[in-house]
């Protein structure tokens, strides 16, 4: 599995010849805009919920490559009305196994409205496993006694956690969270887009290392391979 960071909460996972975008969120993102949205290739976008920060360039990407959009009924139904075709309805709790491999459709606590006040469902995150490996992507959530049935379940070899604190977990519940799930490798997002969640990243690094865990902030545009 190789991951590609695109800014805030915007990830290409790159596993078992496909690539899997998480909510785009880049032409209107200043920190990424060295990053050309028209050079991106998917063949699905998962959605993790409705607000803008992980939908804006969505629509875009999925016209131009024909993607397959994967998120909550209500939001590909809001795409359907758009006259995208390459669509996969989910809701919370149920799984499918895609080509690339599992995906379960996990609980996240947090809101979901489209960018024009269209009720988004309910939000969630992506576990996704394979025979490379399984990640867990937690979209925008408060910690969560749920993410334990995570912990039950799967065998995480990496957690996407959002960190940047008031509208989603900040670094200090990230850490429990990393308890909850049983997996103590941890890519940072959801941090420094906005004022409201600029955080301090060398703290947060030390506090992960105090706890005996590893948190990789990816620069925007970086990769790496996860395993
Ligand atoms: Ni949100
Ligand atoms: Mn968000």
């Amino acid at each position: 599995m190789k991951i590609t960071y695109y800014g805030h909460a915007c990830f290409l996972l790159e596993t078992m010849d496909n690539k899997i975008l998480f909510d785009p969120f880049i032409s209107p993102n200043v920190l990424a805009k060295e990053i050309d949205v028209d050079a991106i290739e998917a063949d699905y976008i998962l959605l993790s919920h409705g607000h803008e920060d992980h939908v804006a360039d969505a629509e875009s990407i999925a016209r131009r490559t024909g993607a397959t959009i994967v998120a909550a009924f209500e939001i590909t139904t809001w795409y359907g009305q758009k006259g995208i075709e390459a669509l996969w309805p989910m809701n919370l709790g149920g799984q499918k196994q895609f080509s690339f491999g599992l995906v379960k459709f996990v609980n996240a606590v947090h809101s979901s409205v489209l960018p024009d006040g269209t009720y988004g469902g309910n939000p969630g995150g992506f576990v996704i496993e394979n025979e490379e490996g399984c990640i867990y992507f937690a979209g925008d959530t408060a910690l969560s006694k749920d993410m334990e049935l995570i912990r039950d379940r799967f065998q995480l070899d990496w957690a996407i956690l959002p960190i940047g604190d008031n509208f989603t977990m900040g670094v200090d519940d990230a850490i429990q969270a990393c308890n909850l799930i049983g997996c103590d490798r941890v890519l940072g997002m959801h941090y420094d887009t906005f004022p409201y969640i600029e955080i301090d990243k060398d703290a947060a690094e030390m506090s992960f290392k105090k706890a005996k865990k590893e948190l990789v902030l990816l620069e925007i545009g970086a990769e790496r391979q996860l395993n």
